[in-house]
């Protein structure tokens, strides 16, 4: 979905920089797009701040982060440990969250750096997030908890950076045919409900160009279809007066942000 997004911004005149642990990858997605390419591990802060530093180098602005990182997860957290010669579980592998919650939080945070950076300050971030970020997989708890997390950070974070002229959003898409998974494994799904690139790609278009209107949104996408999902309603007024008390939160919206944040 990076290389279709990278593209479809190529065509539309956007200077690219990719970012990817493969550099076999990588390097052949930087040149279809006449882009630039680091290697990068996004668990890496070291590596990854690089990367925003050398486009920063390179292109001397920052106007757009895709933070888009992913991996299925490598291990079940179902299964049974052998206890190690204390009596404990060995440690547990969270390779899928330190890629998909860690590292795209550092994505964030070193975007709203560099974003902070440009002359005026401004830009844009869209996390890849997954329809996984509303609903629960139970045969992907820490993909869930991960792509749960991302749909926290964006709606967390759009109102306060609203004001600094950086606009948030997240993508929750079902099934996109990608490499993330073997042929055989999407093979298996319900064909008709997946999404064709071509539609991640103009969502995100389109999120460029109305930003001010889908700033704080998690969008799903679902074949041709997408939905603004804005932060859920208050259970009650105790709850809403409670959030109140926290400093507020943004608001439910229907277009154009609306912000109840005390700042
Ligand atoms: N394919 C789907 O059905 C689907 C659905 C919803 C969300 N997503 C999300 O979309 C995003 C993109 O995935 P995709 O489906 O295009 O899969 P993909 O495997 O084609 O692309 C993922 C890319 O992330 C790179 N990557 C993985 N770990 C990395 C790391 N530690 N550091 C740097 N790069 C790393 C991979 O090398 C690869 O190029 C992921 O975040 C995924 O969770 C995918």
């Amino acid at each position: 979905m990076g290389l279709a997004v990278a593209e479809s911004l190529s065509r539309s005149g956007w200077r690219v920089s990719i970012v990817d642990l493969n550099e076999n990858d990588g390097q052949a997605a930087a040149q279809k797009v006449g882009g630039i390419f680091t290697k990068a591990n996004v668990t890496v802060y070291e590596e990854l701040a690089h990367a925003f530093g050398k486009t920063w180098k390179e292109y001397g602005r920052i106007d757009f982060v895709f933070a888009n990182a992913g991996i299925v997860e490598r291990a079940s957290f179902y299964a049974k440990q052998e206890e190690t010669a204390d009596g404990l579980p060995p440690s547990p592998n969270m390779l899928a969250s330190r890629v998909m919650f860690d590292g795209a939080i550092a994505t964030v945070y070193l975007g709203l750096h560099f974003l902070r950076k440009n002359s005026p300050a401004g830009g844009s971030i869209i996390i890849l997030a997954s329809s996984a970020g509303i609903y629960p997989a139970p045969n992907g708890p820490l993909y869930t908890a991960s792509k749960h997390g991302m749909v926290g950070l964006t709606r967390a974070l759009a109102s306060r950076l609203w004001a600094e002229n950086i606009h948030i959003s997240c993508i929750c898409p079902g099934a996109v045919a990608t490499g993330l998974m073997p042929a055989e494994a999407f093979q298996q799904m319900n064909q008709d409900t997946f999404t064709p690139l071509e539609k991640i790609a103009s969502v995100v278009q389109s999120l460029l160009e109305r930003e001010e209107v889908t700033s704080g949104a998690a969008v799903e996408v679902v074949g041709q279809k997408h939905y603004l999902r804005w932060r859920p309603e208050f259970c009650d007024e105790t709850m809403e007066k409670c959030w109140d008390s926290f400093g507020g939160t943004s608001a439910i919206r229907d277009g154009g942000l609306t912000t109840n944040w005390k700042q």
